[in-house]
């Protein structure tokens, strides 16, 4: 079907379409023995700002959801757009047995956490180590949302307002299964104005954007 320029894609592309999904993370976690865990993941999104909270969906039948349900914490480990990092991102994302240390088997390094159990991973440049506020099992999925209890950043990465230098973090989006084998990234900023007067634009939402630069 097709409509002035817009052509409707048959619902087998939907997810290709849906691009980039989330960003790609190396999520680490530890049994109730204390083994650790890393699994690699497309969804992983944040979705509030106070407090800052991640969500991503993982398996019912994986290592990470059985371990998360258990002991309810988590760590968010970024990579980068780098080849190097993004092929141990494809590793850690193969099916190991349980109680397999995925971060071994992509030789990839532990860094001990200061909040929860599972460690961090030294060679991404962003950590977050959370707790989860809350998990929903349907299908054969787990969505689960944690919250930040401690976040880190390798510190040449960062201005001195925190945000991110982007072409150090050089950020990386998986899009999903279908992409298989293809990362994205993009790294041009753009501040855009809002040409608009009306009085849906009031005056504390123009002073967002003057606080957000005083910040
Ligand atoms: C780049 C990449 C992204 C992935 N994203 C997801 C995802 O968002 N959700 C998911 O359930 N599995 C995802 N996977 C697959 C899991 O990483 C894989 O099933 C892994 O074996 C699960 O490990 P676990 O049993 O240790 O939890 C992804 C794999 C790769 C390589």
């Amino acid at each position: 079907m097709t409509h002035g320029n817009f052509v409707a894609q048959p619902e087998k592309y939907w997810d290709r379409l849906f691009a980039p999904g989330g960003h790609a993370a190396m999520i680490t976690s530890v049994d109730k023995d204390g083994r650790v865990n890393a699994a690699s993941y497309a969804t992983c999104v944040r979705i509030t700002h106070k407090p800052v909270q991640i969500c991503f969906t993982t398996s019912q039948k994986g290592d990470t959801g059985r371990n998360i349900l258990e002991t309810g914490q988590f760590v968010v480990n970024l990579p980068q757009f780098e080849r190097e990092i993004l092929e141990k991102v494809r590793v850690v994302g193969l099916p190991f047995a349980p109680g397999v240390n995925e971060l071994e088997k992509a030789g990839l390094t532990a860094l001990p956490s200061s909040k929860v159990k599972p460690p961090r991973i030294a060679e991404c440049l962003r950590h977050f180590e959370c707790d989860v506020e809350w998990t929903k099992q349907w299908h054969n999925r787990i969505m689960v949302v944690g919250n930040v209890l401690e976040a880190w950043v390798e510190e040449s990465c960062v201005d001195a307002k925190g945000y991110i230098v982007w072409d150090r973090i050089k950020p990386v989006a998986f899009c999903g299964a279908p992409y298989v084998n293809m990362f994205a990234a993009g790294y041009e900023t753009m501040r855009v104005g809002l040409p608009y007067e009306g009085p849906e634009v009031t005056d504390a939402m123009r002073s967002v954007e003057s606080m957000f630069e005083d910040m």
